[in-house]
């Protein structure tokens, strides 16, 4: 049976996430990053399990360290510590606290646009302030551009890496990473590498963790089996550090590993323990789904065009010979009844993008074609 199979009917029926219920009923979803996925089996057994024995109190993380290890080695051949993993609530708040931890009031944290848009709020919100390195046009990391945003952020800043990007699709090579490391190490950065959508690089395609390249070790990773396995509902992260950034992140408080919820590490340790079928079965459904988009779009959409991506389910469209304005999202939204994610929330300068998520069945990709098709 297809994971990503359900029809509309059956995904308005059952689901209560914030994907389905934010816009009125009438408008078909293709925003959020949450997939339309039928569950992974051993992710239901655990948590269900855990809730029948009343397995509910305070959770005790070293197990779950254990089981991502275990996974990144088979994956991936990257070797961590499961002892030195800090648990936190999910990634954002993790990647929150290291900021405070790691930048003084006011001090500057670079991304690189277009970029995950809760990166803007997050910075905000810790009172540091962004300093752009926006990405090239193919939507891949700019060494150029890091390099002069590293030069004004000066020693002591922070680069936020997302690694596969958010929401180009990028999976970061080698030698990308090697370089920004590099880069990072000449003006005194401190690189925090966001690896949620790992797991999600698309068939034949590597997924290289940042901690393994050379010149990483001030580094600290975050992974989370949240968006992989679609259980952005179960929220909890774990946080590595790179050989030289341990007493760093130590330095993290308490009251930060406090946070973490037990039933989603019992989860997040079953997906990484035994997920690797249903993530597997996923991704090979996710390559067809984006066949069938880029299909679709060609046919029904000739002038958008879809930016080749390594990563993610999400497709990073250009939009702008369709001159809709600066956000055809809103367009579609409104003309169409179909949301697709805003462009400029993850650039204030990608006036005329949109973000599709096509974790989906394809009779909801269909659908969504053809209403924005209709919308223009
Ligand atoms: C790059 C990236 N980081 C973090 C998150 C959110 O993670 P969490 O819910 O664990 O804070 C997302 C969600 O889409 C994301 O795309």
């Amino acid at each position: 049976m297809r994971i990503l199979g359900e029809s509309l009917d059956e995904l308005r029926a059952t689901r209560t996430s914030v994907k389905w219920r934010f816009h009125d009923p009438d408008v078909l979803p293709v925003w959020v990053a949450e997939m339309d996925a039928r569950p992974c089996p051993p992710v239901v057994a655990a948590v269900s399990d855990a809730l029948a024995r009343g397995d509910t109190g305070y959770t005790w993380a070293p197990p779950f360290a254990e089981a991502f290890a275990a996974f990144a080695a088979r994956r991936w051949g990257w070797t961590v510590d499961p002892d030195e993993a800090v648990v936190v609530p999910d990634m954002m708040i993790g990647i929150e606290e290291l900021i405070h931890l790691l930048t003084p009031p006011g001090g500057p944290v670079v991304i690189s646009p277009p970029v995950y848009d809760s990166f803007f709020g997050f910075v905000a919100a810790t009172g540091r302030r962004v300093v752009p390195a926006p990405l090239t046009a193919a939507g891949r990391l700019d060494p150029e551009r890091i390099d002069q945003a590293f030069a004004r952020a000066g020693a002591g800043a922070v680069y936020l890496l997302c690694s596969p990007h958010n929401p180009t699709g990028a999976a970061h090579t080698r030698a990308e990473l090697a370089l920004l490391a590099e880069l990072a190490g000449r003006h005194g950065v401190q690189v925090i590498s966001d690896e949620i959508h790992a797991p999600l690089v698309h068939v034949g395609i590597e997924f290289v963790p940042y901690l393994t390249v050379p010149g990483a070790d001030a580094g600290i990773a975050l992974v989370s089996a949240s968006k992989a396995w679609n259980i952005a509902g179960l929220k909890v992260a774990l946080a590595f550090p790179g050989a030289a950034a341990r007493a760093t992140l130590g330095r993290l408080p308490e009251v930060v590993r406090h946070g973490a919820n037990h039933l989603a590490v019992i989860g997040q340790t079953a997906a990484y323990a035994a997920g690797e079928p249903w993530l597997d079965q996923v991704r090979a459904e996710l390559e067809e789904n984006r066949a069938q988009l880029t299909d679709l779009l060609a046919r029904h959409l000739p002038d958008v065009i879809m930016l080749p991506s390594q990563a993610t389910y999400l497709a990073w469209l250009d939009c702008r010979a369709l001159d809709l304005g600066p956000d055809p999202a809103a367009v579609f939204r409104v003309r169409g009844r179909v949301a697709l994610a805003s462009g400029p929330s993850y650039d204030p300068a990608a006036t005329g993008f949109a973000r599709f998520n096509y974790a989906t069945s394809p009779a909801v990709i269909a659908e969504a074609v053809a209403r924005m098709a209709a919308a223009v």
